[in-house]
């Protein structure tokens, strides 16, 4: 492929986010401070990382957008839904991530974000009892609306493209079933059949999403685009999909040190991570089958860096634990700890304690931003189906498991991955040399 292969980021970019929570209010609140200037987008890849192309002699340090062509901050315009009707503003407030100092001057941009009703199901998430939502007569009426709401969207505010980012909250886990979602015919008859049990919300707005030619990505540990259906369909479209789950704090932490760990050739015989945090995401996940969802894209990160088969002397039968906690007074500073049971010659134990009083939406806004601008470059550059590049950003990275795939979750793997799509696309040899 080469440069000229991938299309202009010409005209608006339309980000169309799921949920209007603390994840998707600081995000959009930070993209409308700095492109005033006001403030810094700091941690996102988009924005700051340089990627060495060429190399010897010819070897530069170049930006994303010095090698591919990156929707500029100005160009973005934001949409969204919710089950409750507070605005991107008053979310912000009540959401009490961000100072109001760093909020006020964009207040007039908030306040003009009203979310869209929700196509919603109160049985996929107990604890939200909010009305600002659709009614529908079945799953296909609700995927229906959602088409028309991203036309009409997109036909008011004059866009050239639309991304679809769900940043809304944790379903109740969805197993995938080869008899429903193993096929696009399969999955379209459930919807028009209204089988609730197996279509969950979050399938509606992707099913939208992808039928109106925008890239979806999914930020929650959903099984939504995780499905033959929906690769069938994102192939059908010509549009990239990515998922799942933000990899934040404590995931991030894991996957970067996991390596450590595996590269020394040390053994691991257990590691217990908790958190305690008291935002809304975690009173949802306070409901055990909201938690489960979560529990399985937070498992699935150590099985594939410390691999059994592989060292069995090493990595057979650890212990590996995830616990969330719902704690109202921490609000959105998470606080995560990891206690990591090691042991090195001759079987000698040792103990790593890891404590991370993180913030979860400052880490998750950089990555909203980053999966949207680079899901929409991927799409100019005729991408479809499993972007396996954007890997990087996810907790439990969508691979196509009916093909024997292994998804990678070690961090330095996935940063070649994305270094690599970016050459790529920009015109440039994938190499792995380390800089
Ligand atoms: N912040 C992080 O570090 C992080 C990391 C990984 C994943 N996530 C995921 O990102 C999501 C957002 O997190 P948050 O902290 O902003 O949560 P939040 O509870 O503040 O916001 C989620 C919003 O989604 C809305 N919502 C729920 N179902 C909806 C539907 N069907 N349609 C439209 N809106 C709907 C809720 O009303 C709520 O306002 C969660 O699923 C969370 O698990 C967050």
């Amino acid at each position: 492929m080469n440069k000229t292969s991938v299309k202009p980021a010409e005209g608006k970019l339309g980000v169309l986010v799921v949920g209007l929570g603390a994840v998707t209010s600081t995000f959009m609140t930070g993209v409308l401070m700095a492109r005033k200037g006001l403030a810094k987008p700091v941690g996102s890849m988009t924005q700051y990382d340089k990627i060495r192309v060429g190399k010897g002699e010819d070897k530069k340090y170049l930006k994303y957008n010095e090698i591919v062509p990156i929707a500029d901050l100005n160009d973005i315009v934001f949409g969204a839904w919710d089950v409750y009707p507070a605005n991107a503003y008053e979310s912000a407030i009540n959401c009490e991530v961000l100072k109001e100092k760093d909020i006020n001057p964009v207040k007039d941009e908030l306040e003009k974000i009203v979310p869209m009703k929700a196509a919603f199901d109160h049985n996929y998430a107990k604890r939200l009892d909010g009305d600002n939502v659709k009614t529908v007569k079945d799953r296909w009426d609700m995927t229906e609306q959602i088409r028309e709401d991203i036309r009409n969207f997109k036909k008011e505010h004059n866009l050239d493209r639309v991304v679809v980012l769900w940043a809304a909250s944790t379903e109740v886990y969805v197993p995938v079933d080869e008899k429903i979602h193993g096929s696009l015919e399969a999955l379209e008859a459930a919807m028009k059949a209204d089988d609730k049990e197996h279509i969950a919300p979050s399938m509606c707005y992707a099913y939208a999403a992808l039928s109106e030619g925008a890239p979806f990505i999914m930020g929650a540990p959903n099984t939504t685009v995780d499905i033959p259906a929906m690769w069938e369909l994102s192939e059908k479209t010509g549009m990239p999909i990515a998922g799942k789950d933000f990899k934040t704090g404590q995931t991030l932490v894991k996957s970067g040190f996991a390596p450590i760990i595996g590269t020394r050739c040390l053994g691991l015989s257990g590691w217990f991570s908790t958190n305690i945090l008291g935002n809304r995401d975690g009173l949802v996940l306070d409901e055990p089958a909201n938690f489960r969802t979560k529990e399985v894209s937070k498992l699935s990160t150590l099985e594939s860096i410390l691999v059994p088969e592989a060292q069995p002397d090493l990595y057979t039968d650890y212990y590996h634990k995830v616990r969330i906690n719902y704690y109202p007074p921490r609000n959105d500073n998470k606080e995560g700890w990891d206690n990591i049971d090691i042991f090195g010659w001759m079987g000698y134990p040792m103990q790593i304690k890891i404590n991370f009083l993180c913030r979860d939406s400052i880490l998750a806004a950089p990555l909203c931003l980053d999966l949207v601008l680079l899901s929409d470059l991927a799409a100019r550059a005729g991408r479809h189906g499993i972007q396996r590049f954007l890997s990087f950003f996810l907790k439990s990275p969508m691979h196509d498991y009916t093909k024997g795939e292994v998804p990678v979750n070690h961090l330095f793997q996935q940063y070649v991955m994305l270094k690599n799509a970016i050459r790529e696309m920009g015109g440039y040899e994938a190499d792995e040399e380390i800089d």
